[in-house]
């Protein structure tokens, strides 16, 4: 790989410990992948996960001294404020030790604490074939297909570095070449909900594993959440950075524009069939619930008066516990518009700043769930689940089946 100056002092320690070990990373990424330089890149979004293995890269970035250069945002962990008032979370606790000292590391080195699953719609937004490094399943797709940037798939610990450092090896999808689309997927069933799109990236992503998805047959442009349903669940069961729906996502008007020229290309159907069974293989369950857990990935703000919509005057059977994960911008906006009351007043929680798959739900090991999110399901700290309709979650939570 080719390095200028600067980064050759980088990586020889003269900007200190913390900074050396971040360019070390992104020169090994890079190497690994054939780069031939680094790339800057403006903005970076670190999916901090609260766990061990970010614990460590960033404590040890954080005590070397690298500070961020260009804004870069993280994910939930877990809201401190607000679990210690319903339940035991001490920080001798050791998943809450190391939780909390990943906030603190993050804060120290100069992130930005969003704490959301979805920066890309208000903390952390990127512009048209802006050059940015962002992890996060729904993030990396997102930011690719629907805003037009440029990331690769990120690791939380390669978009740390890249924030600290302000470059990005060049490989991957910082080329436009490699953008091409590889998979045409003819969708031939009807998308009729927000529910539906969980389910289509649920398939598609384990179906295909990897490469570039061409949706055709989608004739309706998708909603913000429909879009970031596709996005997650493709990412959870698969690796998936980008994907095309001509006419609706940017850099490509038609079929043929997606796939730049290139005649190789595998084909998958989509028919109510695979949805159905898809639908069928997510359900362990089909008994009464405990809980309602939705907001992964976070909801947004559209989606907080949805539920609001559905929940107005209406109240929770007993011994049924009501989760919704949001931002804490959104929250402030949900309580502006007078969703939040309405929701509380329902008795759900309303929790910004958090992660489904976070040691404060422990406590939910042996209840049944229910949720709108494949992918909460997929990383539950609760016991059996049925995953459905945000409108079928809230039916089961008011009125039993
Ligand atoms: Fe967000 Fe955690 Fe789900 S980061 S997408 S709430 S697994």
């Amino acid at each position: 790989m080719h390095l200028t100056n600067e980064e050759e002092q980088i990586l020889k320690g003269e900007s200190g410990e913390g900074t050396q070990r971040a360019m070390e990373l992104l020169v090994a990424i890079g190497e690994a992948f054939d780069a031939e330089r680094m790339i800057p890149v403006t903005r970076a979004h670190a999916a901090s996960s609260g766990q061990e293995g970010d614990l460590y890269f960033v404590e040890m970035l954080a005590k070397g001294g690298a500070r961020c250069k260009i804004p870069t945002t993280t994910n939930p962990v877990v809201s401190f404020e607000y679990f210690q008032n319903i339940m035991d979370i001490s920080e001798e606790h050791e998943e809450a030790s190391v939780a909390w000292k990943v906030k603190h590391y993050y804060k120290e080195i100069g992130a930005v604490m969003s704490q959301s699953c979805i920066p890309y719609l208000a903390e952390n937004i990127p512009q048209y074939e802006e050059h940015v490094a962002f992890s996060e399943s729904s993030a990396t797709p997102y930011v690719n297909s629907v805003i037009g940037a440029f990331t690769n798939r990120e690791s939380i610990q390669t978009a740390l570095a890249a924030g600290v450092i302000g470059e990005s090896p060049e490989f991957g999808l910082h080329l436009p070449e490699n953008r091409k689309g590889t998979v045409l997927v003819r969708v031939e069933t009807e998308l009729r909900n927000s529910f539906d799109y969980s389910l289509l990236g649920q398939y598609v992503g384990k179906k295909l594993g990897s490469g570039i998805p061409v949706f055709d047959g989608i004739s309706k442009r998708p909603s913000i959440d429909q879009y970031i349903n596709l996005c997650a669940m493709m990412n959870v069961m698969g690796a998936i950075p980008m994907f095309y729906i001509p006419g609706f996502t940017v850099g490509a008007r038609t079929v043929e524009e997606a796939f730049m020229g290139s005649t190789h290309r595998d084909k998958i159907n989509v028919t109510h069939y695979e949805m159905k069974q898809t639908n069928e293989e997510l359900q362990t369950t089909n008994g009464d619930i405990d809980l309602v857990m939705l907001g992964c990935p976070h909801y947004n703000l559209d989606q907080m008066g949805e539920v609001a919509k559905l929940l107005d005057g209406k109240r929770l059977r007993p011994n049924v516990s009501f989760w919704i994960n949001t931002s804490a911008t959104t929250k402030i906006m949900a309580e502006r518009a007078g969703y939040v009351k309405i929701l509380e007043d329902a008795g759900t929680h309303v929790i910004t700043d958090t992660c489904v798959d976070m040691f404060c739900f422990n406590n939910m090991r042996g209840k049944t769930g229910m949720t709108d999110s494949p992918k909460c399901a997929y990383y539950r700290r609760f016991g059996n689940v049925r995953v459905a309709s945000l409108k079928e979650c809230v039916a089961a939570a008011v009125e039993g089946e």
